[in-house]
C-alpha cells in the first residue's frame, strides 16, 4: 500500500517573509537542481538561426536535440511525417464583370491553388451532393456557403460536375483554414467574409454578376517532411503505475524569426526537465515530445498523437506543453486548456506554482500542441505567458529577449507538477482526486494577444 503523499502541500501557503518554507523542506530534488544557464543555453543554440519547418534549419535544431538528449543516454526516436507548406496570398485578385461595391480581395492566410480562371458564376449554396444534383457546373464558377459539410468536400462535389472556380462564403471571421489540403485541390479557391459574399450572392440573385474572372496565379503548395523527436524515460521503480506523462514543446519556428522564446524557450526547458528526471526513481513513464510543423497547423502533435496505439492513449495522465515560457516582455504566466476546464495537469501547475512563487490562473485557448492530446482525450494544458511579447512572430524574437528568472520559474513548476506524478510515493493517477487536493486557483478571460 502505498502512503498518503503530497502531505507537503499544507504548507503551500507558509510562504514567510524572507524565505520559502516550501522550498527550502519540502521541495523535490527537481526544484533546486534545475539549472537555468542549461535552457538559456540551448535557446542561444537553436535560436542562430529560423527554424522553419521542412527546412535545413528545422533539420539541424533536430540534430541538436537528438545530440543533447543522446548527451543525458536517451536514444531518441525521429517521427517523419509531410505537411504542406502554402506560400499567402498576398496580391491574388478577384475581378467580376461589376463591381458594386464589393470589394473580394481575399484576406491573407487564404489559400488556393495557382490557377486564373473565367467562367459564369453559379449558385450552389452549401455544395452538398444533393444540392447540386443534376446541376451543370461544367467550366462555372461556383458561389458556396459555409457550414454543413467540409470546405474539402464542398470543392470535391463541384469539381466533380465541372466547376473550375469557387467562391467560398465564410461566415467565420477567425476561420484560417490552416488545416486544409486545399492548395492541392484542382481549381482555385477563393474565400470571402460573409458581408461581400452575400453582397455577391443579392447581385447574382438579380443576375447582375454572371462573368468571374478569378486571378490566383503565384500560389503555390509543396509537401514539405517535418520531425517529431521523442525520447522516452520508462518507469524505475517496480511496481509501476504504466502509466505516461508527456511534456512537450515545438521545436519549430516561423520562417524569418529566430523563434527564441516561441519555441525555443519551451525546447530548452523539455532538454533540461529531462536532463533532472534521468536519474530520479519513477513509476511513471515520462516521454519527452519535440514537435515540427507547430507553426504550419500543429503537424507534429497530430502526427505524434495519431501514432499512439490506444492502450498508449488510456495510460497517458497528461500532457504539459510548454511555448514562449521565456520573454522578458511578455506577461504573467497562465495555463490554457482547450475547453477552459480545469484538469490534472491544471491542478498541479496551479498546486506545484503556489508553493513555488505563488497561484497561477488557467484559461482558454488552443493554439499549440496540446490540442490534439485534448481531440483524443488526454489531459493537457499550455503553459505560456501572456499577454505575449510584442516580438511574436517577428525576426526580434532573439536570445536578448529572454528572460532567466521567468524560464526558471516555469521550469520549476512544470519540473514539481511531473514530480508529483513520478514519484514512486505518490499512489498512480487514475484516482487522483481521492489523495491530492489541488489549491484553489481562478479562471481567467485573459486574451494572449
Ligand atoms: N506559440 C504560438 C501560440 C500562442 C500564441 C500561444 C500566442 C499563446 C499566445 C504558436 O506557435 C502559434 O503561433 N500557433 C499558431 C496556430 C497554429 C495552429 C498554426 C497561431 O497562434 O497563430
Ligand atoms: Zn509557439
Amino acid at each position: 500500500m502505498k502512503k498518503p503523499a503530497l502531505l507537503s502541500l499544507v504548507l503551500a501557503s507558509s510562504l514567510i517573509a524572507g524565505g520559502n518554507v516550501w522550498a527550502e523542506s519540502n521541495a523535490s530534488p527537481i526544484f533546486s537542481e534545475i539549472n537555468v544557464d542549461n535552457i538559456y543555453n540551448h535557446i542561444a543554440h537553436l535560436s542562430k538561426s529560423p527554424r522553419d519547418a521542412g527546412t535545413q534549419g528545422e533539420y539541424n535544431a533536430v540534430q541538436y536535440i537528438k545530440n543533447e538528449f543522446a548527451k543525458l543516454g536517451y536514444t531518441t526516436r525521429t517521427q517523419s511525417f509531410s505537411f504542406y507548406k502554402y506560400r499567402m496570398i498576398d496580391n491574388a485578385t478577384l475581378s467580376l464583370d461589376k463591381q458594386e461595391g464589393i470589394s473580394l480581395a481575399p484576406r491573407k492566410k487564404e489559400r488556393s491553388s495557382s490557377k486564373e480562371v473565367q467562367g459564369e458564376l453559379v449558385y450552389v449554396k452549401k455544395a452538398k451532393k444533393n444540392q447540386i444534383a443534376g446541376m451543370d457546373l461544367k467550366g462555372k464558377i461556383v458561389l458556396a456557403e459555409s457550414g454543413g459539410i467540409s470546405l474539402d468536400e464542398k470543392i470535391d462535389n463541384v469539381v466533380e460536375q465541372g466547376a473550375v472556380g469557387m467562391i467560398y462564403i465564410s461566415t467565420d471571421s477567425k476561420e484560417t483554414l490552416v488545416d486544409g489540403e486545399h492548395a492541392l485541390k484542382p481549381i482555385p479557391v477563393v474565400r470571402v467574409g460573409n458581408n461581400d459574399g452575400q453582397a455577391l450572392l443579392a447581385q447574382w440573385k438579380e443576375k447582375k454578376q454572371k462573368q468571374v474572372v478569378a486571378n490566383l496565379e503565384g500560389l503555390l503548395a509543396v509537401r514539405a517532411t517535418s520531425y517529431n523527436v521523442i525520447a522516452s524515460l520508462p518507469a524505475n521503480h517496480s511496481p509501476s503505475t504504466g502509466e505516461i506523462v508527456v511534456i512537450g514543446a515545438h521545436h519549430d519556428s516561423v520562417a524569418g524569426s529566430p523563434g527564441a522564446n516561441d519555441d525555443g524557450s519551451g525546447t530548452g526547458t523539455v532538454l533540461e526537465l529531462a536532463r533532472v528526471m534521468a536519474n530520479k526513481t519513477r513509476d511513471t513513464e515520462i516521454r519527452f515530445v519535440t514537435f515540427g510543423a507547430e507553426e504550419y497547423g500543429l503537424y507534429g502533435s497530430k502526427a505524434y498523437v495519431n501514432s499512439l496505439s490506444t492502450s498508449e492513449v488510456g495510460r497517458m495522465v497528461g500532457e504539459f506543453q510548454l511555448d514562449m515560457v521565456g520573454s522578458k516582455n511578455s506577461g504573467t504566466l497562465i495555463m490554457y486548456t482547450v475547453d477552459g476546464s480545469k484538469n490534472v495537469v491544471t491542478d498541479l501547475g496551479a498546486t506545484s506554482a503556489s508553493q513555488i512563487s505563488g497561484v497561477i490562473p488557467y484559461g482558454q485557448l488552443g493554439r499549440s500542441d496540446h490540442v490534439p492530446f485534448y481531440q483524443r482525450g488526454i489531459p493537457s494544458a499550455l503553459f505560456v505567458h501572456a499577454p505575449v511579447e510584442p516580438e511574436y512572430h517577428s525576426p526580434q524574437d532573439t536570445i536578448e529577449n529572454i528572460s532567466k528568472p521567468k524560464l526558471l520559474n516555469v521550469a520549476q513548476i512544470v519540473g514539481e507538477s511531473v514530480y508529483k506524478i513520478i514519484d514512486p510515493s505518490t499512489p498512480s493517477f487514475d484516482n487522483y482526486r481521492d489523495f491530492f487536493t489541488p489549491v484553489d486557483y481562478p479562471f481567467e478571460n485573459r486574451p494572449p494577444q
